[in-house]
């Protein structure tokens, strides 16, 4: 390879989320690229955090039917949950989308560079002891997951790193953390058998979400026999043989087969050169202004290493867009209050937009109403409770926020999305026609209500 060879439009660090995105997007626009990544094409999303977990909730899914079988007059019984039947049909799902993106990567005509990268100059990455030129150079090297000071991970304390690849059912878990990792892998733990218990610092699970909503899912949680305790903080943790026990502020232990550490994911921007070419970075995240550059000319930052939604999603929108910037397309600015947000417990929580507090520190007066799903044919065919929360801004008359709950709910934040996105008044929406019958309708029903004509639902 000659050195001339290895000149790009773009070359990108990180191959996970934001960096794919960009490169793909590059590509389709012309330009050429190089894509460095050190471990797997797919990043933490395919490989280690929403496709693998989102099978072991399906998983825990079909345990959770086969349990409750007799509800709805069929008769099953629930014998057991293999752990290496687990792992095939997750690692089949990641293998299949694996060898997707890998084809894809060729069919783009990306050069792809395996190692680890480090910017050795705004221009230049250097990978082992070859020096990738780029006009441009786009950081995406993504996040890992934190561990609190005295908190060791090892044994029987682990993140999700490990957690995915576990080859048993605990019969007893503490899930430090009741953000979203940490309810999601609850919620797993729970369905295949284990004895759950969440601890949570702040007064409430998924604390980003409207505060109703964390109501609904303790109460959901308590009914599946999951422990929360909330404002309790972890003091220390210890292992001792078959057993690890924290301790939290109040003097209370909790002792359980296994510890699962989910405080949150810090970026990976360590050691990789980005300080001394000039990137700015605040506690480990690179600072760019709303079109994701650095300040460092030519030097762009995606995904998770930026503040912001660490969402995949995020991460794919980021990267297109800097890929039509560079391109010279000149792309609107994400708003980042638009990203839609799903955490895939059961049951399932979906929002967009403001919670009905944020709501009110940035309009004033605000209405809100919540269309519970009890009214809801398809949610009681599925037997699921939540309900859906549609928040208004009196000054415009608009929707800014939509926060749902309930099985399956997930599926219902494209159109919450378009919703809010679009700045619709309740009126608009309610002239829709919604199926029937549908979860969907259920977001029919909150406009028609707000809009004073409720229709399965009390005024
Ligand atoms: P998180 O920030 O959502 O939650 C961490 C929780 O740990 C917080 O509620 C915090 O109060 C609590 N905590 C921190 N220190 C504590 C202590 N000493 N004692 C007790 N509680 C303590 O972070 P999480 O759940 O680790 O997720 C990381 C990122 O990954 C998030 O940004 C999340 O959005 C993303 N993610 C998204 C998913 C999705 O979209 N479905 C799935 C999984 C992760």
């Amino acid at each position: 390879m000659t050195a001339a060879a290895d000149q790009y439009d773009i070359v990108i660090l990180g191959g996970g989320s934001g960096g794919y995105a960009c490169a793909f997007r590059a590509a389709e626009l012309g330009l050429s690229v190089a894509l460095v990544e050190k471990d797997k094409v797919g990043g933490t999303c395919l490989h280690r955090g929403c496709i693998p977990t989102k099978a072991l909730l399906h998983a825990g899914e079909i345990a959770d039917s086969a349990r409750e079988g007799e509800k709805f007059g069929v008769k099953t019984t629930f014998e057991s949950v293999d752990m290496s039947g687990v792992h095939g049909y997750k690692d089949g799902v990641i293998g299949r989308l694996y060898k997707g993106l890998q084809g894809l990567v060729k069919s783009h005509g990306i050069t792809y560079v395996e190692g680890t990268g480090r910017l050795t100059s705004p221009t230049t990455v250097t990978v082992g002891d070859r020096v990738l030129t780029g006009k441009n150079i786009v950081l995406a090297t993504g996040s890992y997951a934190k561990t609190l000071p005295g908190v060791e991970i090892g044994g029987r304390i682990m993140t999700s790193d490990q957690a995915l690849s576990l080859d048993h059912v605990p019969s007893r878990v503490t899930v430090l953390g009741g953000g979203v990792i940490g309810v999601e892998f609850a919620s797993v733990f729970s369905s295949f058998g284990s004895e759950v218990t969440i601890v949570e610092a702040l007064p409430r699970l998924v604390a980003a979400e409207d505060a109703a909503i964390s109501k609904q899912l303790e109460r959901a949680f308590k009914k599946r026999k999951i422990k929360v305790l909330t404002g309790a903080k972890l003091t220390g943790a210890s292992q001792d043989g078959d057993v690890v026990t924290v301790t939290l502020d109040s003097g209370e232990t909790v002792t359980s087969d296994l510890l699962l550490v989910a405080v949150g994911r810090g970026p990976v921007t360590d050691d990789l050169g980005y300080a001394e070419a000039g990137v700015t970075l605040d506690r480990g995240y690179v600072i760019t202004d709303e079109r994701l550059r650095t300040g460092v000319p030519g030097v762009y930052a995606v995904g998770d290493i930026v503040p912001g939604l660490q969402l995949a999603h995020r991460g794919f929108a980021q990267g297109i867009f800097v890929a039509e910037e560079i391109a010279g397309k000149q792309p609107a600015v994400i708003d980042e209050s638009g990203i839609p947000r799903v955490t895939y417990c059961d049951p399932e929580v979906a929002s967009v937009g403001l919670t009905e507090e944020a709501a009110q520190e940035r309009h004033g007066e605000v209405s809100s109403y919540e269309y519970n799903l009890g009214g809801n044919g398809k949610s009681q065919i599925l037997q699921t409770q939540g309900f859906v929360k549609v928040v208004r801004a009196a000054d415009t008359g608009a929707v800014v926020g939509v926060h749902m709950i309930g099985a399956r709910m997930g599926e219902q934040v494209g159109e919450a999305q378009l919703i809010v996105g679009w700045e619709a008044l309740p009126d608009d929406v309610a002239s829709l026609v919604h199926a029937h019958p549908t979860q969907n309708e259920s977001l029919g029903e909150a406009h028609l209500a707000l809009a004073g004509k409720p229709l399965h639902a009390h005024a």
